[in-house]
């Protein structure tokens, strides 16, 4: 750990992951479903500010599918900030501007105007009080007044179970400050089973904890050295975080995850109508997160008052939606926080057969005749069930798309050029939706094989990975059987949908 980290974990780098909640159309969209306006939903110019941008995988997507994004991202590990500038650089996308910063550093700097989105993903749990006290600082120098703030945090109760994890581990690896993180890990589960086998009585008595570090022995390690080797690690009530947003004169809007939202999948009757009756958003959010056992919360804030937004469902006829896999793969079912539900097929029969045939905007789905009997309200409500089933998007305007495609080809081609090196990057970019879409590494060389025009595809990605095993004596028995099985499912069923976004 270096001095310049305030006990930030510099050791191993930060997976490459992309976070749809990060994409302006993504955070309106959520604003909007709770009837608020919120920049971002029209492909206006935009400026958006990221902090703690990881290995800026979010940032470099965005900007390349959003080129009216004007988009800043800080992190204050070189390393980070190194291979987010290579990837803008290898893919040419020139509207993303990456600053080796600290959040104090960034605070002080007065030359970069006002943002309309401030975001960061991932943060706010794992670094200090002072540290969050500069984030809070640049909500209130630097974000615009009507201008949306996201962040993300582990929150209770959900997350409680784990305190007593994160103070073993933390425990456990300042025993051993010079080794590896591997071997810190490696003796953090030594420990804690140890103290599962001699039936240590604070493991017995909460299953949660247990629970938990079941599907710790899962995650990847440089996840697991981000998440508990940090000094900083608060576990946070929602109230709390929206009283200290609040000196930056931030109000809670919705969450900026989707799901969350349908109450009727989250929540009995009971429960919805004890939150009807809270008036205080922000105390009914801490009720919510009880009622749900909450763990995670993504939440969107506006700077000022959040106004409800005049004829705001007329607003969303000019909206466009895009499926992100075919209908046919798509269930007919949709699994809440409280149980599944059926979806109705005659009426997501229709939607999802009208979008089948490519990205619809509103006004074109309400036209046909099944969805106008179904009218705006609750066309509007099975389009967020289909967002919050990942399975569809909301759509940049049609106008600018062939612009947009071949900037994403670029950014696309970059990352595919990574995946003969390993799999790392998990998402390409659609100048369609202006998001990522989840291929993965064997997608992502097939793809390649296509776009180079090869005769045999299977056959080349076939070789990549067999050239691969046998250069690796441990080599992973079976997977190669399993890659076959993953290419065949990609060509019938990734393909042809990667093709309607324009990925390919
Ligand atoms: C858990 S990672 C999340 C990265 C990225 N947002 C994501 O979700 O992939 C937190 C990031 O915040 C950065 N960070 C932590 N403290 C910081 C500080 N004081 N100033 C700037 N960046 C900081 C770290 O270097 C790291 O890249």
């Amino acid at each position: 750990m270096s001095d310049w980290s305030a006990g930030y974990v510099t050791e191993v780098g930060y997976a490459h992951g992309y976070y749809r909640e990060l994409a302006p159309q993504n955070l309106a969209l959520a604003a909007s479903a709770k009837g608020v306006l919120a920049p971002g939903l029209d492909g206006a110019p935009l400026r958006v500010l990221e902090l703690g941008c990881g290995q800026g995988y979010s940032a470099n997507l965005i900007a390349a599918a959003n080129p009216h994004v004007d988009y800043t991202a800080i992190d204050f590990n070189p390393g980070h900030v190194a291979s987010a500038r290579a990837l803008a650089e290898e893919a040419r996308t020139s509207n993303v501007h990456f600053s080796e910063a600290s959040f104090a550093e960034f605070a002080e700097d007065c030359g970069r105007g006002e943002f309309d989105l401030v975001t960061l993903h991932g943060v706010w749990t794992w670094v200090s009080a002072e540290n969050r006290a500069q984030i809070i600082r640049i909500a209130r120098e630097k974000l615009r007044p009507g201008g949306l703030f996201y962040l993300s945090y582990n929150c209770h109760p959900g997350w409680a179970a784990s305190v007593p994890i994160h103070r073993l581990f933390t425990d456990v690896a300042a025993g051993a400050p010079q080794e590896p993180v591997d071997f810190r890990i490696d003796q953090f589960f030594k420990v804690f089973k140890l103290l599962r086998d001699i039936g240590a009585r604070g493991l017995e008595a909460n299953p949660g904890v247990v629970e938990r570090f079941l599907q710790m022995e899962d995650l990847p390690r440089n996840c697991l050295a981000h998440e508990f080797l940090n000094a900083n690690w608060t576990i946070f009530h929602s109230a709390d975080v929206a009283r200290d947003l609040a000196e930056a004169k931030l109000n809670f809007v919705a969450s900026a995850h989707i799901a969350d939202q349908l109450d009727p999948l989250n929540l009995t009757d009971r429960q919805q109508h004890l939150l009807n009756q809270v008036r205080d958003p922000v105390r009914k959010e801490l009720f919510r997160d009880l009622i749900t056992n909450q763990s995670f919360r993504r939440d969107i804030f506006i700077k000022g008052d959040v106004r409800p937004c005049p004829r705001s469902e007329e607003r969303w006829l000019d909206l466009r939606f895009a499926l992100t896999a075919r209908a046919a793969d798509i269930p007919l079912q949709v699994k809440g926080m409280l149980a599944e539900a059926a979806l109705t097929p005659e009426t997501y029969g229709v939607l999802l057969e009208r979008l089948d045939r490519g990205p619809e905007t509103v006004r074109e789905l309400i036209a046909e005749p099944k969805l106008q009997a179904l009218g705006l309200a609750n066309l509007r409500q099975h389009l967020l069930v289909l967002v919050a089933q990942k399975n569809c998007q909301i759509a940049l305007p049609a106008g600018d798309e062939e612009t947009r495609k071949s900037r994403t080809d670029a950014f696309n081609h970059a990352v595919m050029a990574r995946a003969r090196d390993g799999s790392d990057y998990g998402f390409l970019a659609s100048p369609t939706t202006g998001g990522g879409i989840a291929v993965d590494r064997i997608g992502q060389l097939a793809l390649t094989a296509l776009r180079d025009g090869s005769p045999d595809p299977f056959g080349f990605v076939w070789n990549v990975l067999k050239d691969e095993a046998s250069s690796r004596p441990e080599g992973p028995a079976g997977t190669l059987e399993a890659s076959k099985g993953k290419l065949a499912n990609f060509m019938t069923k990734t393909l042809p949908v990667l093709q309607k976004l324009k990925v390919s």
